[in-house]
């Protein structure tokens, strides 16, 4: 590809569920002070998905507005990256093809490293680009994060999906070439095939996240990357939004710098926006955090973002992106902010009947209750099979 040709984020939208829980009632029913939720871990509500939602239903509600914007020319890839998936073997993102009425000719395939694969697709994307230019490749990041009842992880759960178109000559962010990776084998998050709910070792998680923080700028710096003082704001994966403050409190720490409150809030807060009333979206989280901060009144033209993709288990990079001039003209705001305020609370109550709900798996023929209002709907299933519908 001539060097003259950038790739990176075309467009960029996303979807969330039918409901949203407050924390208030959730601290209602456990005797938490709502202040461990509003401050210690920054998160004032959490997204439910309905009977009828699931990775499938948000991912192509979250790619519907890219693909009536740009049309599907040019799409010969789409990454579905989740780590909530609903089948072994077949991709989710092939159920999001149909839905969307993507061409036939389309690779489809499911990517998984726990919150980390959505970044693995779209350098994965990049690297189509490059052979090809003429490409463009829809990448879907979708995921409800689900814990047990009543156990510390439950207050950080939630559930998005954003979808990336990514091109040769973007218009919202060029990414760069340098990254800087870190792998190590460690159980501080992990889902075995037979459980719904994930597994977790709160504090080794946090700890694990930091290590990662650390491994991943080293690299990057040791690869030709930026030094930090040329970055204007980090977009961090955020398992609740007080971890991107606790993440880049250590990269400042790393790089011996000042990390008063003031220079954190003006790094983190703008990215924060949708994270604290979504709640973890796993895989989505970090896209998230660069759409609300796109979608802030702050002009970003041409400032040098820092994404940090960390997935438990764990693997995580640490990349670089240029805000394109006009970016605001690409943006779906106030699309993202009417997907966010169209959710209906809920009772704790009605949460937790939906938590303990799950398809049955006796093969038979069930619908499941008309729940959402949003654009697609898991029908139901039969002999094993999940029928998709538009809502
Ligand atoms: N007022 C203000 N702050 C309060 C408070 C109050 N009344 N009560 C508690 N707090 C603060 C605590 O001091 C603490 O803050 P610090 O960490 O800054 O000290 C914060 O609120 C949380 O309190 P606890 O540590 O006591 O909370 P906990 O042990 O019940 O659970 C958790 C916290 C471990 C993060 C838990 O929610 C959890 O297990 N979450 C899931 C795992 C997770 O998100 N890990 C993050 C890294 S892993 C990752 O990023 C991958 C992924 O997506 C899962």
């Amino acid at each position: 590809m001539p060097e003259s040709i950038s790739a990176g984020i075309h467009d960029l939208s996303f979807a969330t569920t039918e409901f949203v829980l407050p924390h208030t009632a959730l601290a209602e029913h456990n005797g938490a002070e709502i202040d461990k939720y509003h401050l210690g871990l920054g998160q004032r509500s959490m997204s439910v998905p309905a009977a009828d939602e699931d990775v499938v239903t948000m991912g192509a509600a979250a790619a519907a507005p890219i693909i009536e914007r740009h049309g599907t020319a040019g799409i010969r890839t789409l990454v579905f990256a989740t780590e909530s998936s609903i089948d072994q073997a077949k991709a989710a993102g092939v159920y999001v093809h149909s839905l969307l009425a993507l061409p036939p000719a389309t690779r489809v395939v499911e990517l998984k490293q726990a919150c980390y694969s959505a970044t693995a697709a779209l350098q994965f994307a990049i690297g189509l680009i490059h052979r090809d230019p003429t490409q463009r490749v829809l990448v879907v990041a979708s995921d409800v994060s689900k814990y047990a009842l009543d156990s510390p992880g439950e207050a950080t759960q939630g559930a998005a999906a954003v979808a990336m178109l990514v091109t040769a000559n973007p218009s919202i962010v060029r990414i760069e070439a340098q990254s800087g990776l870190f792998t190590t084998d460690v159980m501080d998050f992990w889902r075995p095939n037979y459980r719904d709910t994930a597994l977790v070792d709160g504090q080794e998680s946090i700890t694990a996240y930091l290590q990662a923080v650390q491994g991943t700028w080293q690299d990057y710096r040791a690869q030709g990357g930026r030094p930090l003082e040329a970055f204007s704001a980090f977009c961090y994966h955020q398992p609740f939004t007080r971890m991107a403050y606790k993440a880049h409190h250590h990269l400042l720490d790393l790089n011996g710098q000042d990390a008063g409150q003031a220079t954190l809030r003006q790094a983190i807060e703008p990215t924060t926006a949708y994270n604290a009333v979504i709640g973890n979206s796993y895989t989505a989280s970090v896209y998230l955090a660069l759409t609300a901060l796109l979608d802030q009144a702050d002009d970003r033209t041409d400032q040098l973002l820092g994404f940090l993709s960390y997935g438990s288990g764990s693997v995580a990079e640490f990349f670089a992106g240029t805000v394109v001039p006009g970016y605001r003209d690409h943006l779906h705001t106030a699309r993202n902010r009417a997907e966010v305020d169209r959710r209906k609370p809920i009772t704790y109550g009605r949460y937790r009947a939906l938590h303990e709900q799950s398809l049955p798996t006796d093969g038979g023929d069930h619908p499941t209750p008309e729940e959402t209002t949003g654009r697609f709907r898991l029908a139901g299933i039969r002999g094993h099979k999940r029928l998709y519908e538009k809502g």
